[in-house]
């Protein structure tokens, strides 16, 4: 098994990190509180495959140079992966600007390690997967049943089934705990998508009140490639899926309310890694909220719906953008020669495919479905507006000149033209071209009043 030291003092982030690393790459970790503890360690194993430090904004693991140093006095080469806002300027570093981010550390790791794939995913393992016990103990039932394990001769055990899958807990965890047993197994088979379960419910629980405008941006960004990915391997939305967008929708239309102009959001997710249809979402969300609060028949319930919409707006076109990292536009992508007819196919009826999805999705605002369904200007979701009607809902309106707005935006930073990419006369001029009805044309003139 390969090696890796963890530089955290956070408890829960030493679980996940260790979980995943041990289920997806085959590393076993060393977790050591800060740097300093981390050097002494460091003198007893000679062969690491890397060093991983992660950095909480309220807790500095300490001077990564003392490491440095001590690394070429002992001359070894030990690549360091660092999540956070690291300073840049490290050697053999690896950045992970997003320190929750658990899928890129793990192709970081699995890159180091030479490893494809198709290797990862076919590695061998024990018919049972360990978990450990106290990463169970913040949920209140299991996703799969899990087992205990008791040894019957040398390296030779037995494993029974103890818990039984979503049967709350009770008192059968804590008697494991105070047996002094570290962990608990599940069936190999289900080991990845529990640990992809327990994970974004673990970032859910992250999210705690005191958090920074970065990090509730953070978490919010991987809350949605998280959701997205849920909901493309079951798209039955479970009660995970439904209590991490939640907590998502939550925390972004607290960004928008703390954050005082567009501009410092921008900067913000100009830092970020989230993709761009994560970001365009934050932009749009931010300009609809305030658009709504101008509009006479604007209130909170209201901008909820419209996080809410927004969020789950272009879900289905997080694998395509991901499959064509350049493409530039929804419409960009529909003509390309280079993408398939299948993917033009969910590309022509993604916002259809999310309003469907909407109207299965527990307790979701009322008209969310239809407000997403008609977000390119279309009643029955498929295809993309040209002549944008007057008889579609006032709030896809909304969505339609917020997103139209945000999306010019942030082609004017991508071009270069960052300084004029905020003037309202300007965006005004370009909306007005475009959007012929009265309707339209008085949404687009709050734009004036926007906090830019
Ligand atoms: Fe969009
Ligand atoms: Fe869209």
């Amino acid at each position: 098994m390969s090696q890796a030291v963890l530089i955290s003092d956070n408890e829960v982030i030493n679980s996940l990190f260790e979980l995943n690393l041990r289920a997806y790459v085959a590393v076993n970790i060393n977790i050591k509180p800060d740097i300093e503890s981390a050097v002494a360690l460091l003198e007893h194993i000679p062969n690491l495959d890397a060093i991983i430090v992660f950095k909480n904004l309220s807790n500095d693991p300490g001077d990564l140079s003392v490491l440095e140093k001590f690394l070429a006095k002992k001359k070894m080469k030990v690549p360091l992966i660092l999540m956070g806002d690291h300073a840049k300027g490290h050697k053999q570093a690896i950045y992970i600007k997003n320190k929750y981010n658990i899928k890129q550390l793990l192709q970081s790791m699995a890159k180091l390690l030479e490893l494809t794939a198709v290797q990862m995913a076919s590695r061998e393992v024990p018919n049972y997967f360990p978990i450990p016990i106290r990463l169970l103990k913040n949920m209140e039932s299991s996703y799969y049943d899990l087992y205990s394990r008791k040894q019957k001769e040398d390296f030779e055990y037995d494993y029974e089934q103890v818990i039984e899958k979503s049967i709350p807990f009770g008192d059968k965890l804590n008697s494991f705990i105070q047996k002094d047993e570290d962990y608990l197994y599940i069936d190999s088979q289900f080991r990845l998508k529990f640990i992809n379960k327990v994970s974004s419910f673990m970032i859910d629980e992250l999210n705690k009140p005191d958090l920074s405008t970065e990090e509730k941006i953070e978490i919010t960004a991987q809350g949605h490639s998280m959701v997205a990915q849920e909901v493309f391997d079951d798209p039955k939305v479970s009660e995970a899926v439904v209590a991490v967008s939640n907590t998502c929708i939550k925390a972004m239309i607290n960004v928008v309310k703390d954050v005082p102009k567009l501009r410092g959001l921008l900067t913000m997710l100009m830092e970020n890694q989230g993709d761009y249809i994560f970001k365009h979402g934050v932009v749009a969300t931010f300009i609809a909220s305030q658009m709504i609060e101008k509009m006479s028949w604007g209130s909170k319930e209201q901008i909820d719906k419209v996080a809410f919409s927004i969020f789950f707006h272009d879900l289905f076109l997080v694998p395509i953008y991901q499959k064509y990292p350049d493409a530039i536009s929804e419409e960009d992508l529909l003509f390309r020669e280079d993408v398939s007819t299948e993917d033009k196919e969910v590309i022509l009826n993604h916002a259809k495919y999310a309003g469907e999805m909407i109207q299965s999705f527990p307790r979701a605002p009322m008209g969310a479905d239809m407000i997403i369904s008609q977000h390119h200007g279309m009643m029955n979701g498929r295809g993309f507006a040209v002549n944008y009607k007057d008889d579609i809902s006032p709030l896809s309106k909304v969505i339609i000149i917020a997103e139209d707005t945000a999306n010019g935006i942030l082609q004017d930073i991508a071009d270069g033209n960052k300084k004029d990419s905020l003037n309202p006369e300007k965006l005004i001029k370009r909306l007005n071209a475009r959007y012929t009805y009265q309707s339209y044309r008085k949404i687009i003139a709050t734009i004036s009043e926007i906090q830019l």
